[in-house]
């Protein structure tokens, strides 16, 4: 399988910042053989950036997404606005959206529902944050987020699900998860899948880390079977950190 690495840009980049790195990154994508690369950038930016990356084998991704198709909703983006710029993931339930703008477990499960329903790519983000782990909980933080989002979806439509665990200790904080967390949460993460959607639906589920993953530390967590990729936040910021990344993750998972 390959690997999936996507940059979760945040609220960064105007669109003439955002077309001159995917112009840039655009022409290094041979360099990328063995991984899938998604680039999330604000909404503002997603047309600049769907125009810049045609033609590659890069895709474009989305932060967030509202669960209606459309209506009196001010401020949100539905699902076919997304699809109708060429938008192929979309990131769900980050923990910044869940802690810092209330988004809680009954939202999230919408979003990836209508995400679904629209043939968009959900990268589902569970994590503890630090009280949590501190009291020991994070096997029922991130378990219970887990089954709250995928609850009564259809198995039928969770082969392009990508799940990704970012503990928020470790989220622009310098201190990466060690690899062994990484693994007994990846792990925990594919047995809850199996559970609620069944092991058959599961068996192309795609696990991603997240928080303070750089080109020095990717290896490590590339290495294990039970994680394909990484979600990035600030390293993704660059073309050449973002780049250099992907090639250790590359070196690595060979
Ligand atoms: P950092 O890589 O900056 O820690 O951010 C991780 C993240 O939140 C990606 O979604």
């Amino acid at each position: 399988m390959k690997l999936i690495i996507a940059a979760n840009w945040k609220m960064n980049k105007t669109r003439a910042e955002t077309e001159a790195f995917c112009r840039e990154i655009k022409a290094r994508q041979e360099d990328f053989h063995d991984t899938e690369v998604v680039i999330c950038p604000p909404f503002t930016s997603l047309e600049a950036a769907g125009r810049s990356l045609s033609g590659s084998a890069i895709k474009l991704g989305a932060q967030n997404l509202f669960w209606e198709k459309a209506g009196a909703f001010t401020g949100e983006v539905a699902p076919p606005m997304l699809v109708d710029l060429g938008v192929q993931y979309v990131i769900i339930g980050h923990s910044e959206r869940r802690h810092l703008l209330g988004e809680d477990d009954a939202a999230v499960h919408k979003k990836l529902k209508a995400a679904l329903e629209h043939r968009l790519r959900p990268i589902l983000c569970v994590g503890e944050t630090r009280e949590e782990r501190e009291r020991g909980e994070t096997e029922v933080v991130v378990g219970t987020q887990l089954r709250r989002a995928l609850e009564g979806l259809d198995p039928a439509l969770i082969e392009e699900l990508v799940v990704a665990y970012e503990p928020v200790w470790a989220i622009g904080t310098g201190i990466a998860a060690t690899a062994a967390d990484a693994h007994r949460a990846a792990t925990l993460v594919r047995e809850i899948a199996a559970e609620c959607l069944g092991s058959a639906a599961v068996e192309r589920l795609r696990v991603q880390y997240g928080g303070s993953v750089n080109a020095g530390n990717i290896g490590e967590f590339v290495a294990l079977p039970s994680i394909d990729g990484a979600l990035v936040g600030g390293a993704s910021l660059a073309v050449d950190s973002f780049a250099a990344l992907i090639l250790s993750a590359q070196e690595a998972a060979r």
